[in-house]
């Protein structure tokens, strides 16, 4: 099969387009013909070798974190699907390979595709949803009437957060430059802040939860902008301790994940704040929750541009700008 991979980490390095033998199956998996990969930061990030500590993969390897398709085969163990469904997955983090023309993963990450929307569309979801998942229903409980600011509200994970946190209830702001006013607007931002001309630490006060996927600056800002009592989770670092035990790193590196978040931990514990690096994972029972939400109208993705397979590399440069407005995706078939 077709996949584009890479034989070394390199920081802006290229995909390579190689011939290589389709996935095996295990007992557990279900094997997916390829239609729509989503983008994600993550896969830059990985090509970099930024990841190599936490995931050590074994080279070469395919990339691609997201993923519509349909099941050809399954293993013998599969309860859930059968050879024609149509599906949708963040594969496990250790079995990614998504810029590709199949791929295997167990039935316990995948989930069906929404029935409302295109192949394409669908690829764009799993990792951010899951991602804004796990971040305001998981670890913050986020509640009715709630205060919840989401930083980057027009980027791949800004887009599904805004729209989760307002169907949770929650009293949403957003920050976003001036072009994209409008848009995190009509997902259901409450509060817009444009970062071209104002300061959301003045303007914002007594907030439950901060989602930051920008950077530090951002992140300490963040503090003046949550109540005691208050939750800044963070998907783009520093990480923590819990998230070093949970990806079961050895002593040494736990120490240097303590000591990187040692920092805005301690700032955070000063105000009463509770700090946490989130680092989402593949949930094909949360994926079926968001299917839900999808086909009764509550989410909708949003769509920057659709890359044709052989313009996967061009696909990455476009998400590498950080100007993505929503999500960019790659038709494989
Ligand atoms: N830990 C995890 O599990 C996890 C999961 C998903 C993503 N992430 C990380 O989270 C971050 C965001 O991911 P993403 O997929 O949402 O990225 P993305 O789609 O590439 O984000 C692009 C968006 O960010 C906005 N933006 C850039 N600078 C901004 C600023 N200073 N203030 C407000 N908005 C700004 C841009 O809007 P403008 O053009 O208007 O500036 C653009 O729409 C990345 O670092 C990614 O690696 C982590």
């Amino acid at each position: 099969m077709k996949a584009y991979l890479i034989d070394r980490y390199a920081k802006g390095g290229t995909l390579k387009l190689g011939e290589i033998a389709q996935p095996e199956l295990r007992d557990n998996d279900v094997l997916v013909e390829i239609h729509a990969a989503g983008v994600n930061v993550l896969d830059s990030k990985i090509r970099d070798g930024e990841f190599k500590l936490i995931l050590p993969y074994r080279l070469p390897l395919v990339l691609g974190n997201d993923v519509a398709g349909v099941v050809v085969r399954v293993g013998a163990k599969v309860r859930q699907f059968k050879t024609g469904d149509e599906v949708y997955a963040r594969p496990a983090q250790d079995r990614i390979g998504t810029f590709a023309e199949y791929i295997a993963m167990d039935e316990a990450d995948v989930a069906l595709k929404p029935m409302n929307l295109t192949m394409e569309q669908a690829a764009s979801i799993p990792l951010v949803a899951l991602t804004a998942w796990q971040a305001l229903v998981e670890r913050a409980n986020v509640q009715k009437g709630q205060k919840v600011l989401i930083h980057a509200g027009s980027g791949g994970v800004g887009t599904i957060a805004i729209q989760l946190a307002k169907h949770l209830g929650a009293h949403v702001a957003t920050t976003t430059s001036t072009a994209n006013v409008d848009l995190v607007r009509n997902l259901g931002a409450d509060v817009v802040i444009d970062y071209k001309t104002e300061d959301f630490e003045t303007v914002l006060h007594d907030y439950d939860v901060v989602l930051n996927g920008l950077g530090k600056e951002t992140l300490e800002k963040s503090l003046g902008v949550l109540k005691r009592g208050g939750k800044l989770i963070s998907i783009s670092g520093p990480p923590d301790l819990d998230f070093a035990r949970q990806a079961g790193s050895g002593w040494l590196l736990q120490q240097v994940m303590r000591l990187l978040s040692f920092g805005i931990r301690n700032k955070s514990k000063h105000r009463g704040i509770r700090y946490s690096f989130l680092f989402m994972r593949a949930n094909g029972e949360q994926l079926e929750k968001i299917t839900r939400l999808i086909e009764t109208g509550r989410l909708r993705p949003v769509m920057d541009r659709i890359f044709p397979f052989d313009k996967t590399n061009e696909a990455l440069a476009h998400v590498e700008t950080g100007r993505a407005k929503g999500k960019v995706v790659i038709a494989v078939k």
